[in-house]
């Protein structure tokens, strides 16, 4: 059998390719970035199309770089950016709007109407969310009622509904398949984590025509095939996973209490909560993590909007950097925060706040504030953010964390990742491959074609690159109350 797995990151900003070994390594990588459409303001938007066209482009580069042929590849796996919605005519295969992106606003007035109305206690219930523009089926809801003729066509059966993995599995397998897995599933709004089941009550109240959604499959497993027009020969899809539970996986956080987070433009910690899914009281996400035939697995989500943003913002907005890395020399340029806390709300405050109308905010700045101050107190805000979602993990799992596994940009810069261990007080782990997510879905299609017969022998060969121990000298208590006092003056911003 051929032992080559071709994963597909189809991100916020960009596609990639990778080609993974058998044994974990990632040979090559091709890489796309598309546009980004901001109609109006707090709107953002993808061309569906763009999305494909750049994921098909680079899957036949990252091959072709390879020096591979399609029959080289024995399995494809999955991974997408979470909850950004499409919705296609099936007869046509074009989409009847732009894909929403999961960071569009435009449905938050209606999310706060139903709010009011009391839904929420009902909803978290069901599907361990809370009711938010983020998630998909207030998308859905308002392309239903904003294109002209969708509902008609919608209840007549029509159209299709799926997150990006279904988009792209629906095309690569030329409208054979119309599936999503259980983690995109419970990012909807309109999945009933409990029954693993579209939920006809919360269907009824977005007012979604259940004929339009995709059958939900496992995680891991024979999925789906690519038509004969997409490669040369026709390749399973064995593996699906939305990226931060694909991140997971490829984490090898496989047992309950394990953790990891990955810093990117924000922050995404998730938590293996094990077989029964346990709803925050600390408002945190229950999500999947993933299903592969009877085993089902639980996480609890904990999404920070800004954290390497804080970083593009000293450098674009304040200019005080010229490029990211420079971010370390200007640090050093100090002993301390100088008594400055940044608390980077730029678009409100995610999980355990979830204020949506908080601003960023600096306080105690002084005369003697330098712009090393300031550096210094943006990248503490990170690791105190990060601080905040895993004691409410802690909390609401009744698990003490020992150890923290993270990935992503901000992972090179090594005073964030000793200071996050320092105030975590716990270890930081490193590990050796840096594309995890992509990883994640290669294991996850290697599990489903049988390159690797468990998760056993994936663990053996999973690598630590580096590992942070924390400063006992380190002043937690006192440094945490310095970050809490600069958030609450966040609630300025509260409704
Ligand atoms: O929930 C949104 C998340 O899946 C997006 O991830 O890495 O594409 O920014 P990313």
């Amino acid at each position: 059998m051929s032992k080559y797995i071709l994963a597909l990151d189809q991100g916020t900003t960009s596609s990639r390719a990778l080609i993974f070994d058998q044994n974990g390594k990632a040979i090559n990588i091709a890489q796309k970035e598309f546009r980004q459409l901001f109609p109006k303001p707090g709107w953002v938007e993808h061309d569906a199309n763009e999305i494909l066209s750049s994921q098909i482009g680079v899957a036949a580069e990252a091959v072709s770089m390879s020096k591979l042929k399609s029959e080289d590849i024995a399995a494809i796996g999955i991974t997408n950016q979470r909850e950004t919605t499409v919705v296609w005519d099936k007869e046509t295969g074009e989409p009847v709007y732009n894909a929403i992106v999961w960071q569009d606003r435009r449905t938050s007035d209606y999310c706060d109407e139903l709010i009011a109305q009391g839904h929420e206690p009902m909803i978290r219930e069901k599907t361990g969310l809370v009711i938010d523009a983020y998630f998909v089926a207030t998308k859905v809801r308002w392309i239903l009622d904003n294109v002209e003729g969708a509902r008609e066509k919608a209840e007549a059966g029509q159209l299709a509904l799926g997150t990006v993995d279904s988009w792209l599995i629906w095309n690569l397998s030329e409208g054979e398949k119309h599936i999503t897995d259980s983690t995109n599933a419970s990012r909807y709004l309109l999945y009933n984590i409990h029954t693993l089941s579209w939920d006809d009550e919360l269907l009824e109240l977005f007012g979604i025509p259940k004929k339009m959604l995709p059958e939900v499959c496992d995680s891991s497993g024979d999925l789906a095939t690519t038509s004969g027009a997409i490669f040369a020969k026709k390749i399973p899809i064995t593996g699906i996973a939305g990226d931060q539970h694909a991140a997971l996986f490829g984490q090898m956080c496989t047992e309950p209490g394990m953790v990891k987070n990955t810093y990117g433009t924000g922050c995404f910690m998730l938590m293996n909560i094990g077989s029964k899914p346990i709803i925050s009281k600390n408002k945190l996400l229950t999500t999947l993590a993933w299903k592969i035939g009877d085993e089902v697995v639980y996480a609890l989500e904990g999404s920070i909007f800004i954290a390497g943003a804080v970083v593009q913002w000293l450098r674009d907005g304040l200019g005080i950097i010229h490029s990211a890395p420079e971010i370390e020399e200007l640090i050093n340029s100090t002993d301390d925060n100088g008594g400055v806390s940044f608390v980077p709300a730029f678009t409100g405050l995610g999980a355990p706040h979830w204020n949506q109308h908080a601003r960023g905010t600096i306080v105690g700045i002084t005369r003697g504030t330098t712009a090393g101050h300031i550096a210094r107190a943006a990248l503490e805000s990170i690791a105190f953010q990060t601080y905040d979602v895993l004691k409410a993990m802690e909390a609401d799992a009744d698990i003490e964390i020992k150890e923290l596994r993270v990935d992503g940009g901000a992972t090179t810069n090594n005073f964030l990742m000793q200071f996050q261990s320092d105030v975590l007080q716990s270890g930081i782990i490193k590990p050796e491959t840096t594309e995890i997510t992509a990883l994640g879905a290669a294991y996850l299609a290697g599990l489903g074609i049988g390159i690797w017969s468990d998760v056993e022998q994936i663990k053996r060969q999973w690598k630590v690159k580096t590992e942070y121990s924390p400063n006992g000298d380190f002043q937690v208590e006192e440094r945490v109350g310095q970050w809490h006092k600069a958030t609450n003056t966040t609630s300025y911003w509260s409704n």
